[in-house]
């Protein structure tokens, strides 16, 4: 039941105001004793051309308000609206209990993809922490977009082009070997790559030759390619154990050098359309004044392409492929300017689907004791700093609960979650500061602190062989600490179709620490199991609600809810 809609329907019945308006009106005022539903009348002074007040007194005794609302108040220029407890919490739980792991997701995205640039990584490059939030944010956003009934299409856009590829090979033929790599990895990579720069500095014509190099792979020249796609090969192995880990999957891994044969018609066509511009012999697109922007280099003067140009050609691949319905590009910050050059440049060139490209920016990670920081030159893998997760939470649980059967898993669960919800416990575009000792409390608003809820509803549930069949007497459990439970369960789909369209995970992190909050102090204030059988039964119905949308919730974020913890 729509509660806002009703009251509205009522209300426009009595002033001939449309009933849309007046529910968007409709505000929820901050504490429950001014009501569920509150109509500010000074909105309404103008068309009604009374004091508010007595607008207030006027609508009150001229409207026919539905039988759930118990009591109607006027309060200065509000006019608050009551509603009967138990249909209230009825109408919160009934859904839950009907649909189960469906409740709140629909249809609304039906036959729509939306593409999900995320994760994102660099071949050859460390898979650190700042590409953790982007994994995590464009994870749960896929999810997100996939419970509302659209197609989540996840691109992992590899970093898998440019010079620097070059002087890999360079570097690998001079100083590297097969079994080094093979077993060091990327780690193995990055130490030849180094060595690179250091001899380069000495010895200038090795950067001629990483050049050559570069351009027998762009050549297709077979010795250099098979070198390339090995690197790319074991980068890839080493990435999927985060992924893993992570539990991720992603539907094309279609990088930047998968545009290499893509990127002529793009070019082709800025110049027929007269957008490209020789800047110093490199062609470039100048916008228009009122933009402020700098130009969008598409060609350097030697013909080669840059990530620009291969951002460019991705966009019209990824609409002739999945006919996207947005493209959303889940990558930090410090790219804004580069969002903005390409997504014009494609509106420039009269595309109107130019306007469903979204940059997804989010801000940096730090910590509070530079563990995680690459700026000391110590490189921190994100696989070692998940590692690190998972035993420190082991070590949590080896001394709360020793007997954990399953611990392995368990601990893997709750050692991920932890750093996942922390990651996307502010809003995106904040600069977080992630400290260890807050990620991993069971106490705070955190991410175990939700599992450990939602594995305490699970075992009351099974201590108390809780009967799913059996009738719920919903007017037993209008106590205020069960009503703000379902109040915030009556808030579930509304809080996912928000995080939806602000592409803002945040907002069901904090949605769900908020319900487990709230359950917790339904917990401690009220005793459910050896009380008569309807009221326990009653009580644990809200549990088995309140378990359902904790697990729904973290699901969404990319997080597991295990059943015991
Ligand atoms: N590989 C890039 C980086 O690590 C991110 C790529 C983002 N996606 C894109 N289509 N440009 O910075």
């Amino acid at each position: 039941m729509d509660f806002r809609n009703e009251i509205a329907e009522a209300l426009s019945a009595s002033t001939n105001i449309p009933t849309q308006e007046l529910s968007s009106m409709l505000e929820t005022p901050p504490n429950p004793e001014m009501g569920d539903y509150a109509l500010p009348c000074f909105k309404l002074a103008k068309s009604l051309k009374k004091a508010p007040p007595a607008i207030a007194v006027q609508l009150k005794s001229e409207s026919t308000f539905p039988e759930f609302v118990s009591r109607v108040e006027v309060a200065g220029g509000y006019l608050n609206f009551f509603i009967d407890r138990s249909v209230f919490v009825r109408e919160a739980l009934a859904p839950v209990l009907e649909q189960g792991e469906a409740f709140g997701s629909s249809n609304e995205g039906q036959g729509r993809a939306v593409c999900i640039d995320y994760s994102s990584i660099n071949i050859a490059k460390p898979f650190h922490i700042g590409h953790l939030s982007s994994t995590v944010i464009g994870h749960a956003l896929y999810n997100i977009f996939n419970f509302l009934g659209y197609k989540s299409i996840g691109i992992n856009h590899l970093g898998d082009w440019g010079t620097q590829f070059g002087k890999l090979i360079v570097a690998f033929r001079r100083w590297g070997s097969k079994e080094g790599i093979e077993q060091g990895g990327v780690r193995a990579m990055l130490e030849i790559y180094a060595k690179f720069h250091e001899e380069a500095e000495k010895d200038d014509t090795l950067n001629d030759e990483a050049r050559a190099a570069f351009k027998a792979i762009e050549d297709g020249d077979i010795e250099a390619l098979a070198l390339f796609d090995w690197f790319r090969a074991l980068t890839l192995k080493e990435v999927q154990r985060v992924y893993d880990l992570l539990g991720i999957k992603f539907d094309s891994y279609a990088g930047e050098s998968f545009y290499n044969d893509k990127m002529q018609p793009v070019v082709d066509e800025l110049r027929e359309k007269n957008l490209l511009e020789l800047d110093d012999g490199a062609s470039v697109v100048r916008f228009p004044e009122e933009d402020n922007m700098p130009p969008c280099l598409i060609l350097r003067s030697d013909g080669a392409t840059l990530y620009a140009t291969r951002d460019i050609a991705a966009a019209f691949y990824r609409k002739q492929t999945y006919d996207f319905d947005k493209c959303l590009y889940v990558v930090a910050y410090q790219q804004n300017l580069h969002f903005k050059q390409v997504f014009r440049v494609i509106e420039l060139m009269g595309y109107p689907w130019a306007k469903d490209l979204v940059h997804v920016a989010f801000g940096m990670v730090s910590t509070t004791d530079g563990t995680l920081s690459t700026r000391k030159g110590n490189v921190v893998f994100l696989e070692d700093v998940l590692k690190e997760s998972i035993e420190k939470t082991r070590a949590i649980m080896e001394e709360k609960s020793p007997d954990l059967e399953g611990m392995d898993e368990i601990a893997r669960e709750v050692g991920v979650g932890a750093l996942v919800f922390s990651t996307l416990s502010a809003s995106r575009i904040k600069d977080i500061v992630f400290d260890w000792d807050r990620a991993l409390n069971f106490e705070g608003e955190t991410g175990p602190y939700c599992q450990y809820t939602h594995a305490r509803c699970c075992s009351l549930l099974a201590r108390a062989e809780y009967d799913k069949e059996a009738q719920v007497e919903y007017s037993l459990i209008t106590d205020p600490e069960s009503v703000e439970v379902a109040r915030l369960l009556y808030e579930f789909p509304a809080t996912v179709q928000s995080a939806c369209k602000k592409y803002e995970p945040f907002i069901i992190t904090r949605y769900v620490v908020d319900l487990a909050q709230a359950y917790n102090r339904f917990y401690l204030a009220h005793r459910i199991l050896g009380e008569p059988r309807e009221v326990q039964n009653a009580r644990l119905a809200l549990t088995a609600c309140a378990k359902q949308v904790i697990a729904t919730g973290l699901n969404l974020i990319g997080i597991a809810a295990p059943t015991r913890m």
